[in-house]
């Protein structure tokens, strides 16, 4: 695992959003990994300025997203759908169509959560996956559990996620209880993985997934056995582990 500290959010959005423009670069036919979250927001908008200002091109190339809200429809201002098209599809040249989220007002959630894996599959597997990390260590919504799950799946969300979540919502009833996820499963199949994190929040789950021990009390953890793994972590989010700039 590559761990690399960066000097703030700032920095560590720059450093994410370089290593997706080289992937898109090298590759323009990429299938990128994409999260939600405040975390990968100002990496959007500089992949955004990229576009702009230097012709950075997703013509060609297909995300598919970790997550999203069981019950929200990709209409909901708080869906992950909403939030994609509206913090980086809208604004750069991606086919929508190219685009996946799962659907989490499908009436058939089980079989959404097969075919989202399936289609994985069918674009020939993840080139890019890029992830937050919750306070609790979770990757995308698999939380801190006895067990984990190898595949996309429904699963109910942690007290914790659910305050951290509320800030998004009018209230914190509003929250869905549960979440369409990809699983540990689909998360590691990904060629490449790259993590970001920001904020003092952070900083225990960074400490655990640098720990060299693996427990499902901290999904993260999981991440230390892939081959492939860059941590953008800025100095709040690594002020627990002992590496120095
Ligand atoms: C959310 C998402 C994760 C995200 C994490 C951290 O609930 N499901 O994909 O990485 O929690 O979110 P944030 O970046 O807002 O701290």
């Amino acid at each position: 695992m590559k761990i690399v500290v960066v000097k703030d959010y700032a920095q560590m959005s720059i450093k994410g959003a370089e290593l997706i423009a080289e992937t898109v670069k090298s590759n323009p036919e990429a299938v990128l990994g994409l999260a939600t979250g405040s975390t990968p927001e100002g990496l959007y908008s500089e992949l955004i300025r990229m576009h702009k200002e230097e012709g950075l091109d997703f013509s060609k190339i297909t995300t598919v997203n970790l997550d999203e809200y069981y019950g929200l429809s990709g209409d909901h201002p708080q869906s992950y759908r909403y939030f994609m098209n509206e913090k980086l599809f809208n604004h750069v040249n991606i086919d929508k169509n190219n685009t996946y989220v799962p659907n989490g007002g499908a009436e058939d959630i089980q079989e959404e959560c097969k075919n989202y894996d399936k289609n994985i599959e069918k674009l020939g597997g993840i080139d890019l996956q890029l992830l937050g990390i919750g306070g609790n260590g979770h990757i995308a919504f698999n939380e801190p559990e006895e067990e984990l799950n190898f595949g996309t799946h429904l699963t109910d969300l942690t007290k914790d996620t659910i305050e951290a979540n509320s800030r998004f919502f009018d209230s914190i009833d509003e929250v869905p209880k549960k979440a369409v996820t990809m699983g540990i499963g689909s998360i590691m199949k990904a060629k490449k993985i790259v993590l970001l994190a920001s904020g003092k929040g952070k900083a225990e789950a960074i400490k655990e997934l640098t720990s060299g021990k693996i427990t499902t009390d901290s999904p993260a953890t999981i991440l230390q056995v892939h081959h492939d793994v860059t941590l953008f972590v800025d100095e709040d989010a690594a002020s627990l582990i002992n590496i120095s700039k």
